[in-house]
């Protein structure tokens, strides 16, 4: 009689931070469904526990060895039971990870996301390893979206266009974590979308911190090599061929190409760097049908005394104007922002020119940030001038405020109003017949009318607004979900 086969092995993956994260743990369950595991429930049944973490602010920190704590038990009653530490906090605590934490399996840093599933069978021969790499090892690591991805929702993608950032902003650990920055070629980009298209995804995220300088670095890479495949590959054959009008795409040339590909209705992107927003990334919001009009424009202060200690490269008049620019191109533009409240040395009157930035520009939501002083950081040696906890815990409340005041205005706009809404499922709250949804802005919908099914798009009419959601009734149903039940699939 055969032996019945073991049953598969299944693996947890916990995210923390930002879509960069989310998105690479998106890789990670790929690589581990391409090794023949199944997504575990929780931790009760999972075999591999992995955390992606994030270090941009403190309390990450300690929410991850939190976990870790709360794992150390489970493990001495499931000696099988692995955990693997990877992402920016493995990238920046290197070694650390494991001394303060010596039950983890295996660490493993922003340049090795690939190499997760193997750290781990060898950690089961050899006991615990840590591969902490500077850089990419190879072509195939530098861009891990050559691997394959299991995508958390089949009808809306992250794709991403750039890895790294060059800049230096004072308060920031991203740099130090995730690299030198590099676009990912122009055809791959655009081969991922199409085939993602095919599969039925109809909206795609384009990542990268900093995506309007994308392409910078491609025109050099390409200028190197006197292979014309080679350089149209990565530049798009339009900026490859003699007499193109530039010899690297610019983001824009990116955004338009990507909301051409058929079966696409919506191209969104975050973030641009307001100190790189260039006017013809406006004028392809404003000329693509595809393309949302919703800006995330990150501010972080309005003090030009403190942008300017924060090395973020503009004014807030500088500011105003091209977010000005992009409302008047843009019909209908959402905008929504990220603020950092206390930044050493930030004084009243510094944050005074916050709020009032903040009024005037409007926005449809901020997230706002308590300032958190990262190892290495310019910022983090200025000690002397770091600002009292009552004092931020005071201004943060006030700009939330501020905050919520443009939002609710602007949502409360929008009642009676016909929305498109792309369905992501039933709703966290509200009962049966409730399902959330996005509008093409990105606001979060609470629908009435149901049963509706995920992927589909329909019509809602706004009825009531609330400063983080908008309460809408089902109109009509514009289109089915498009998109095949997901598999795990290769990216490329
Ligand atoms: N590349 C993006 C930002 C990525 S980090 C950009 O430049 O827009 C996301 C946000 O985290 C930042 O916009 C900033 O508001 C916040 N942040 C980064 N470092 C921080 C720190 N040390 N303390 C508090 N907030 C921080
Ligand atoms: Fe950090 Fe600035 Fe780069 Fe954004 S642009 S990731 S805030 S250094
Ligand atoms: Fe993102 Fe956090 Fe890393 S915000 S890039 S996951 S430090």
């Amino acid at each position: 009689m055969p032996t019945p086969a073991a049953p598969p092995r299944r693996y947890l993956v916990r995210t923390f931070g930002c879509q960069m994260n989310v998105h690479d743990s998106e890789r990670l369950a790929g690589l581990f469904e391409a090794e023949g595991m199944v997504a575990a429930h929780g931790v009760e049944d999972a075999d591999v526990v992995i955390f992606n973490t994030c270090c941009i602010r403190e309390n990450a920190d300690n929410r991850l060895y939190g976990n870790l704590g709360q794992l150390r038990a489970l493990k001495q009653q499931r000696p099988g039971l692995q955990i693997a530490v990877g992402g920016c906090l493995a990238q920046k605590d290197r070694d650390k990870v494991m001394e303060r934490a010596p039950w983890v399996d295996a660490v493993f840093g922003t340049h090795n996301v690939g190499h997760a599933a193997t750290l781990l069978e060898r950690a089961r021969r050899e006991g615990p390893v840590v591969e902490i790499l500077e850089a990419a090892a190879n072509a195939a690591d530098e861009f891990p979206s050559a691997l394959p991805v299991r995508r958390e929702l089949p009808f809306a993608a992250w794709v991403t266009v750039q890895v790294g950032c060059d800049n230096k902003c004072a308060f920031c650990i991203v740099p130090s974590v995730r690299g030198r920055e590099m676009s990912r070629p122009f055809s791959e980009v655009v081969a991922e979308v199409a085939q993602l298209a095919a599969r039925g995804t109809v909206e795609v995220t384009l990542l990268g911190q900093n995506v309007n300088s994308y392409g910078r670095d491609l025109a050099l890479k390409a200028r190197a090599s006197d292979d014309w495949r080679a350089h149209a590959y990565m530049t798009g054959e339009q900026w490859a061929a003699a007499g193109a009008p530039r010899a690297r795409p610019l983001f824009a040339d990116l955004l338009r190409a990507v909301a051409a590909v058929e079966g696409i209705e919506r191209v969104r992107f975050t973030s641009p760097h307001p100190k790189d927003l260039r006017p013809e990334t406006i004028e392809a919001m404003a000329t693509e049908k595809a393309v949302c009009p919703h800006l995330h424009f990150p501010l972080q202060s309005g003090s030009d005394r403190v942008l300017s200690l924060m090395r973020r490269g503009y004014t807030a008049q500088r500011y105003l104007e091209r977010l000005a620019a992009a409302r008047a191109a843009v019909p209908d533009l959402a905008v929504t922002t990220d603020i950092i409240v206390g930044f050493p040395g930030e004084d009243e009157a510094d944050f005074e020119r916050t709020l009032e930035v903040a009024a005037e520009a409007e926005y449809d939501s901020a997230y706002t940030f308590i300032y958190s002083p990262r190892p290495g950081t310019e910022a983090a040696a200025r000690t002397q001038e770091f600002v009292p906890p009552e004092v931020v815990a005071d201004r943060f409340e006030r700009l939330r405020l501020v905050v919520e005041r443009s939002a609710l205005r602007r949502h409360q706009a929008r009642v009676g109003l016909t929305e498109e809404v792309l369905v992501e499922g039933p709703a966290k709250k509200g009962g049966p017949g409730v399902f959330s949804g996005r509008t093409r802005q990105n606001k979060l919908v609470h629908l009435d009318g149901g049963p509706l099914r995920a992927g589909m798009v329909v019509e809602a009419v706004v009825e009531r607004a609330a400063p983080h959601f908008l309460k809408a009734r089902l109109g009509r149903v514009i289109s089915p979900p498009r998109h095949r039940e997901l598999i795990p699939v290769m990216a490329n």
